[in-house]
């Protein structure tokens, strides 16, 4: 149901900071002390590569997965579509373990990757919104996102809790494996639901920065580098599918490589600069393009903010960030895709789940 909401997109982007502390609520026990089953703790700690296989939002969610899985459990991962994966399968480590991120756990290019694998012999987990679903019933274990039904097409809040709970994956295979951790994890994703929830309640603003930048405009360019360039390909997909909007998300260093050419008089880009490791580079890149004429919208973060910014976003853990910056992303998507009469929920060509390969 869409209570008083006049699109799913919406009232799902808000459900946001709800479906963190759920989620909280549900992988801790009473101690606070992370509760994930036996199996996949000791599935993570004998595999010597993860292999993150999904399609879409959820693929780019395993692209922010990968930070957390490498940085805090020290393992390495590869994430790869699974339609490609299927026929261009990489040389596989000695002990792989296969992570299938999947909203719908329908999904048909995704099935195709856990069919071939089991054949294989090699383990599989699945992290899905629905338990009962093809992918978790055929893998080997299952991790729930507690989401909720997310009903429309453009998937908001799935991707938001895939990423808390592949932190809370990547949390605790550290604690298993005895790693020291120098922040309080499950802290710092409640801090982040909170800045959620902030901007949920900062619309307006977000509306306003929808009518500026992106009225008539034919295309768009979201530029990041590190962990703001993973949420910057995923802000192109929303903001293509529901407004139709020719977007793409590039890594910042890239634009000089090509892209840049493309940069006109008013062409919108939107730079997202939240990681204090790479803001001086970014910076940069958003100067390389307002030189040529472009109508640049950058949104930082509190603590690396610059007068002429566009939005800043509520301080989080450096880890953390695509949580929180994806949401004026979906925003900006729904707001445009609203101001040019667009079916936000059901945008033409696409199915909620895609069951064919
Ligand atoms: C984008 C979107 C799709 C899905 C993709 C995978 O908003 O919804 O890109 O993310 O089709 O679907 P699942 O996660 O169900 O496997």
């Amino acid at each position: 149901e869409k209570g008083t909401y006049p699109h799913f997109m919406l009232k799902e982007i808000d459900e946001q900071p709800f479906v963190m502390r759920k989620i909280i609520n549900e992988y801790q026990n009473e101690n606070n002390e992370l509760k994930l089953d036996a199996d996949i703790r000791s599935a993570m700690q004998k595999t010597d590569r993860v292999y993150i296989i999904a399609a879409g939002t959820s693929y780019h969610a395993g692209l922010v997965g990968k930070s957390f899985i490498e940085k805090i459990a020290n393992i390495p991962v590869e994430v790869h579509v699974a339609s490609e994966f299927s026929y261009n399968m990489p040389l596989l480590s000695d002990n792989p373990l296969f992570v299938f991120i999947s909203q719908s756990g329908e999904t048909a290019d995704s099935r195709g990757v856990l069919v071939k694998i089991k054949e294989m012999g090699h383990p599989a987990l699945t992290m899905t919104n629905v338990p009962g679903s093809t992918l978790s019933r055929e893998a080997d274990y299952t991790l729930n996102l507690y989401a909720g039904p997310e009903i429309a097409v453009a998937s908001t809040k799935a991707y938001t809790a895939q990423i808390a709970v592949l932190a809370i994956l990547a949390v605790d295979t550290a604690q298993a494996k005895g790693l020291e951790l120098e922040f309080d994890p499950m802290q710092e994703l409640a801090i982040a639901a909170n800045a959620m929830e902030i901007l949920t309640d900062q619309k307006d603003e977000i509306e306003g920065l929808a009518r500026d930048y992106l009225p008539t405009t034919r295309n768009a360019f979201f530029i990041g580098r590190s962990a703001d360039y993973n949420v910057c390909v995923e802000g192109a997909l929303k903001l293509k599918e529901i407004s139709y909007i020719q977007a793409e998300g590039f890594a910042g260093g890239e634009l000089k490589h090509g892209t840049i050419a493309l940069i006109e008089d008013g062409t919108p880009v939107i730079a997202l600069a939240t990681q204090a490791n790479v803001n001086y580079s970014i910076r940069g890149n958003v100067q390389e393009v307002v030189a040529r004429g472009a109508n640049a919208m950058v949104i930082s973060m509190k603590g690396l903010e610059q007068d002429e910014d566009a939005f800043v976003l509520p301080h989080v853990h450096e880890l953390l960030t695509p949580l929180v910056s994806v949401v004026p992303m979906q925003l900006l998507a729904y707001y445009a895709a609203l101001h040019r009469g667009c079916d936000v929920d059901k945008p033409r060509n696409l199915a909620k789940s895609v069951t064919v390969e």
